[in-house]
């Protein structure tokens, strides 16, 4: 296998987790935090792929309160303006899996990038208060291509701005979806499946299936 020139990684669900949302949620909303977060998480990617198909999308921070705003309402669960508020703000202050910062530093002295569905608004934030700043080169969001992923375009932003063929970046991803998107588009390609989860079948394997980040360095 020759060396990747960069590692490009997903945000959400890979180095952030979404479900640590649960817990605020649950503060809020006794019994129903793990269901809301889980609704909300499906419903935001969902949105994602409808406001792409619409060629009518919101940005991700808008997706985001859309799908609250539903899960809310199918769950049939009250929630005053300055909760919904505080669930939101909690985007920007997700845990990193507790393997994020172990895997980056090991890949040290190659360039590490995100590559993400969320604005810049979210994202920068969130890559402060986790402490994985000073393991990053950079931020990379969708938003400079005007759509989401799986498109080939938001992956050949990566290609454009690290100056690199796709085959020369590894993509790491915990979304099987992405996995296959990136790999399809042309990233050798890792999912971190953590889940256990069946192999998605709508395009190729990704090239590599492990169960944790740390284990891309290795
Ligand atoms: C992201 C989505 C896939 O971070 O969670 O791009």
């Amino acid at each position: 296998m020759t060396e990747p020139a960069a590692f490009v990684f997903d945000a959400y669900g890979t180095l952030f987790d979404p479900q640590s949302i649960a817990a605020r949620a649950e503060a809020l909303l006794p019994g129903h935090g793990a269901d809301l977060a889980r609704l909300w998480r499906s419903k935001q990617l969902e949105y994602t792929w409808l406001g792409a198909l619409m060629e009518a999308r919101s940005d991700f921070a808008e997706v985001t309160r859309q799908a609250l705003d539903y899960a809310l309402a199918a769950l049939a669960l009250p929630l005053d303006d300055a909760g919904r508020r505080a669930l939101l703000d909690g985007w920007l202050e997700l845990a990193p899996y507790a393997d994020a910062e172990p895997a980056l530093r090991r890949l040290a002295g190659r360039p590490r990038w995100i590559l993400s569905n969320g604005t810049l608004g979210m994202l920068e934030p969130l890559v402060a208060a986790s402490g994985l700043r000073a393991h990053l080169d950079g931020v990379l969001s969708v938003d400079a291509v005007g759509t989401y992923k799986p498109s080939p375009r938001v992956y050949a932003l990566a290609c454009s701005r690290l100056r690199l063929a796709p085959a020369r970046i590894a993509f790491v991803s915990s979304n099987g979806w992405d996995a296959t998107g990136a790999k399809a588009f042309g990233f050798t390609t890792w999912w971190i499946n953590r889940s256990e989860l069946p192999i998605e079948r709508h395009g190729p394997a990704p090239d590599h299936v492990v169960g944790a980040l740390d284990e891309v360095a290795r």
